[in-house]
């Protein structure tokens, strides 16, 4: 077995054009501006329109990541979906987006760890690579959370966004690339955050449409405070295991779902704002696309330079949870 070091070699992102603001979203539940920039940090949201699914933003964000990297589609070897909103429960989102590319050579397959899926996926497909197994791999955060939100209630529907990711992994030097992650789960409170309608447990049926089970059921309080929690936790136990401290992070990509739960975690790590990039802004919660769409955004604004130490740390349905730090490999130039 080999023990190739692994790294992003090319980075895409891709959402849909039209822009749902807060003021939008006052027309349609019992809310205000204030409120949500208060309470979550999030001003708009960019909503696919009724004929756009998961795996048409994943085929743009993937052909994005594609040039990024100077590959054609046939010299992909693996393509990895993380998704919470497949385009069905099968055929995989991923065996679309392979025939979209006509990434002919690609083995594929979906990923679900919810907000969470986009590092489970990065793990996922390095571990490919790593083991010589695999010499390219796409993996691919994409969600089409509009159609699963329940518009009447808002405890949820000013949370989230549509939008996909993508990162091509391939060997890198030594000593560049992934240096540590984590990946941890408790489904005993899967509860907290759940789609109950839809699977084998509870199939479509009038009833459960009727009792609106096919949308996304959150309790936001428990979540909140899971999400703190885990955030400082998995980021340590990754530097740990990197053998880094704080400072030698330059910058960290949480999962983007409240500025609240990202100043509590930078409080708790101590790490300074001008380290963390946010973007939840302008996009809310867009699930596993919320890192690699932030991680493109971050390097089209400079922000990240060969040598870099970049953390990712996301939490999400399942509950789930995961962290990564990779020292920057690409040249900037080239980005
Ligand atoms: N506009 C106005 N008022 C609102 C709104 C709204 N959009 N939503 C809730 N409220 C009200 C509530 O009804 C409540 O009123 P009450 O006191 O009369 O009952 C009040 O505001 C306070 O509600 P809380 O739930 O306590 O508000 P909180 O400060 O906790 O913020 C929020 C809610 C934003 C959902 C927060 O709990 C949160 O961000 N939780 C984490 C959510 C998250 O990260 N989810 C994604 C996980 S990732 C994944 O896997 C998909």
């Amino acid at each position: 077995m080999k023990n190739y070091s692994v790294g992003i070699s090319g980075v895409g992102s891709f959402v849909p054009e039209n822009i749902l603001t807060n003021y939008d979203l006052m027309k349609m539940v019992d809310t205000s501006n204030e409120w949500i920039v208060e309470r979550t940090g999030i001003r708009e949201r960019r909503i696919g329109s009724k004929d756009i699914s998961t795996s048409d933003l994943g085929t743009e964000a993937a052909k994005r990541a594609l040039k990024d990297a100077n590959l054609k589609p046939e010299d992909i070897d693996l393509i990895i979906v993380a998704t919470i909103t497949p385009d069905h429960l099968f055929p995989s989102t991923a065996c679309i987006i392979q025939d979209n590319l006509k990434a002919t050579n690609a083995a594929a397959m979906d990923i679900n760890a919810a907000c969470t899926g986009f590092v489970y996926g990065i793990v996922t497909g390095a571990s490919f690579v790593k083991s010589g197994m695999y010499d390219r791999v796409l993996v691919i955060g994409g969600e089409n959370l509009s159609k699963i939100i329940d518009w009447k209630d808002r405890n949820t529907c000013v949370l989230f966004g549509d939008g996909a990711g993508a990162c091509v992994l391939e060997r890198c030097d030594e000593g560049y690339g992934i240096l540590s992650y984590e990946l941890g789960s408790d489904g005993e409170n899967r509860q907290v955050l759940i789609q109950p309608g839809g699977g084998s447990k509870i199939p479509a049926s009038m009833e459960s449409i009727e009792d609106n089970l096919h949308t996304l059921k959150m309790d936001g309080r428990e979540v909140f405070k899971f999400a703190v929690r885990t955030m400082e936790r998995t980021s340590k136990v990754a530097l740990e295991r990197a053998n880094l401290q704080v400072e030698d992070i330059d910058l960290l990509i949480p999962h983007q779902a409240n500025i609240r739960i990202i100043d509590a975690a930078r409080k708790k790590l101590d790490l300074p704002m001008d380290r963390i990039y946010v973007n939840l802004d302008r996009y809310g919660n867009m699930s596993s696309a919320s890192i690699p769409v932030a991680l493109d955004e971050a390097i089209r604004d400079k922000k990240i330079k060969k040598g870099d130490n970049i953390l990712f740390a996301g939490f999400g349905a399942g509950l789930t949870w995961g962290s990564l730090i990779l020292k920057w490999n690409k040249e900037e130039d080239n980005v």
